[in-house]
């Protein structure tokens, strides 16, 4: 019998999702699946660290889902029986090079009746994007099969200040010597590999039905009910700063209030909002809520 093929496809700027992406891949060669690596370049990519002002400036065409030009795609197969595409979120929308890499003809011809796995490394808001990338897989004919996503479990604000600290730095390390690590731990990102086996075993049966939730029976996502409450309010908020600050010829000038405006919502606004739907509302929303946190937790 012909081995199984998989296609591996990541963009990583900091090597983060690449860990990751490697951790996951082990199990498939243990098992000897062909497995096809590919990384995602940017013809013009986004050096690493960032400066604050080019951290900023990315955000009107993430959001806008405005694509980057890749060096060219090649890949050895015209056929694969996974493909994991491996993103991670910015600005709640898919990153650039990864909405980029789901415009790219050659991948969208092999995503075409093939199964996909998502396998994502953000701080901890991918929904809207994963959201995203469901649709852009419908679109291309995939057949999403599962979804891995790795967060850092940090508290949402302390997991601010450190990824800002990261980016800006390029040090993944404690800020001030008190803060903890940022991004996803170096245990999750160890552990992905048990992600790579329970996948590589569907794979092998061929047939994924089942899939998903043992993944999530094992901890691959965990839908947190606050932060998919932001999540579900500032895509639109962003949507409309984006369409705002593209238009502007004072571009500069403006994604310094964005810069200011985020970290007001972040710090001030998220945490009052949060705090007064939690006493007023959220009680007689309850089964919507699990409905909607079993929806994100899926691949529907
Ligand atoms: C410009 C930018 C925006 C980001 N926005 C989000 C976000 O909305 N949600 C999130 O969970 N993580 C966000 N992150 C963190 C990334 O998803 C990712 O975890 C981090 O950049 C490390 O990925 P890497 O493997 O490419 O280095 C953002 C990162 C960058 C650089």
């Amino acid at each position: 019998m012909n081995p199984k093929k998989i296609l591996v496809l990541y963009y990583t700027q900091s090597g983060q999702l690449g860990e990751v992406v490697t951790r996951f891949s082990k199990p498939f060669a243990a098992a000897g699946v062909s497995v096809e690596t590919i990384s995602i370049k940017p013809i013009n990519d986004y050096a690493f660290p960032w400066t604050s002002e080019r951290f900023f400036d990315t955000m009107p065409e993430t959001v806008l889902g405005i694509t980057t030009a890749l060096q060219p795609v090649n890949l050895q197969e015209q056929k694969y029986d996974l493909v994991v595409f491996a993103y991670q979120p910015w600005y709640l929308s898919l990153s650039i090079p990864a909405n980029s890499a789901l415009h790219e003809p050659a991948v969208k011809e092999i995503l075409k009746n093939t199964p996909v796995v998502t396998l994502i490394a953000a701080r901890n808001m991918w929904l809207h994007a994963q959201e995203q990338a469901k649709q852009k897989l419908r679109e291309a004919g995939a057949k999403l099969v599962g979804n891995i996503a790795l967060v850092d479990r940090h508290h949402n604000l302390i997991s601010v200040v450190t990824i800002l600290y990261w980016m800006l730095t390029g040090k993944k390390d404690k800020y001030l010597g008190v803060f903890p690590k940022p991004g996803v731990s170096d245990e999750d990102i160890r552990n992905s590999e048990n992600f790579g086996k329970i996948v590589c075993r569907y794979l092998q049966e061929g047939n994924w039905s089942g899939m998903q939730h043992e993944l999530v029976t094992n901890g691959a996502v965990d839908v947190k009910e606050d932060l998919m409450f932001v999540e579900e309010r500032a895509p639109r908020l962003f949507s409309i700063w984006a369409n705002f600050i593209f238009k502007r010829k004072n571009r500069k000038g403006w994604l310094v209030v964005f810069k200011y405006y985020l970290l007001f919502a972040l710090f001030i606004v998220a945490p009052i909002v949060l705090l007064l739907n939690f006493l007023l509302f959220r009680w007689f929303l309850i089964g919507n809520i699990k409905r909607r946190m079993a929806h994100y937790a899926g691949v529907e």
